[in-house]
């Protein structure tokens, strides 16, 4: 992977991000390496995960505006969705969350809409990097900006991170939403999908993040599950809640 930039104005941000990320800085993409698979390019509005070759699907990137997260912003059923309820969210109290697989940042982002203050936990720096992005975009629009102010990113594993909260630190809940095998499958149908799956791979070690979590929050841990799939290994949850695709696996403190 290289950090591919061809708009002279964002040169130093690429240049500060290939070297946190230890990766090549190109500017011609004619003089990338032919085994290079994918590059994180900085287009003048945006950075995005571009795979490479005559097969390649479409870029990756952030996009709490307009798009997916656009609509669902704007049509998403506000409290009445089942994540509200998973989570806790009540007339006059919306929890503090830890959400601990924040991924690309759209349960995160739904949370906060909801009124939620989430800090985003995120392993990969890769994805850190276009969660980032997205942020700085969302900050642009006055109506997402005030979601995004309620949104934290913290780039580290979250399996030793929680365990360092300090008690005041404590969420009211933790949300783990790990890479699953069927999520996999249902990846696979949309190319885009399969480029973050080769990116982060499987999330194996759920059971351990499951067992952090339960140590660290507060009131809850939140699993996001594919609505048939098996628990992660570990408790049993005590409420399970689900929707027509997605399942809650819920862990009362
Ligand atoms: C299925 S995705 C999450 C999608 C996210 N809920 C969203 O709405 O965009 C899982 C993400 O969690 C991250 N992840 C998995 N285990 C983690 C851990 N122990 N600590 C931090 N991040 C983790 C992976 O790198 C990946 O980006």
């Amino acid at each position: 992977m290289a950090v591919l930039v061809g708009d002279a104005i964002r040169l130093s941000e690429a240049d500060a991000l290939a070297l946190e990320l230890g990766l090549p800085l190109v500017q011609d993409p004619s003089a990338l390496s032919p085994s290079c698979e994918r590059v994180l390019q900085f287009t003048p509005e945006r950075l995005q995960l571009q795979p490479l070759g005559p097969q390649a699907s479409g870029p990756v990137y952030v996009d709490f505006v307009d798009g997916a997260m656009g609509h669902r912003r704007r049509y998403g059923g506000g409290r009445s969705q089942l994540v509200a309820k998973a989570v806790g969210i009540k007339k006059g109290f919306c929890p503090r969350v830890v959400d601990a697989t924040a991924g690309l940042g759209r349960d995160s982002f739904i949370l906060a809409q909801l009124g939620c203050h989430v800090q985003m936990v995120e392993r990969s720096p890769v994805v850190a990097a276009l969660l980032r992005d997205g942020m700085r975009r969302g900050q642009c629009d006055d109506e997402v900006a005030t979601i995004i102010e309620r949104l934290s990113l913290t780039v580290a594993d979250a399996r030793q991170w929680l365990l360092t909260l300090a008690e005041s630190e404590r969420p009211d809940v933790i949300y783990v939403d790990p890479m699953h095998p069927e999520r996999i499958k249902a990846a696979e149908v949309k190319k885009e999908m399969r480029l973050f799956r080769e990116l982060v791979g499987l999330d194996s070690d759920d059971a351990e993040l499951l067992q952090s979590a339960l140590a660290a929050a507060r009131k809850r841990v939140v699993v996001k599950r594919p609505r048939k799939s098996e628990t992660i290994a570990g408790p049993k949850p005590n409420l399970i809640m689900e929707g027509k695709s997605t399942r809650f696996d819920i862990y009362l403190l």
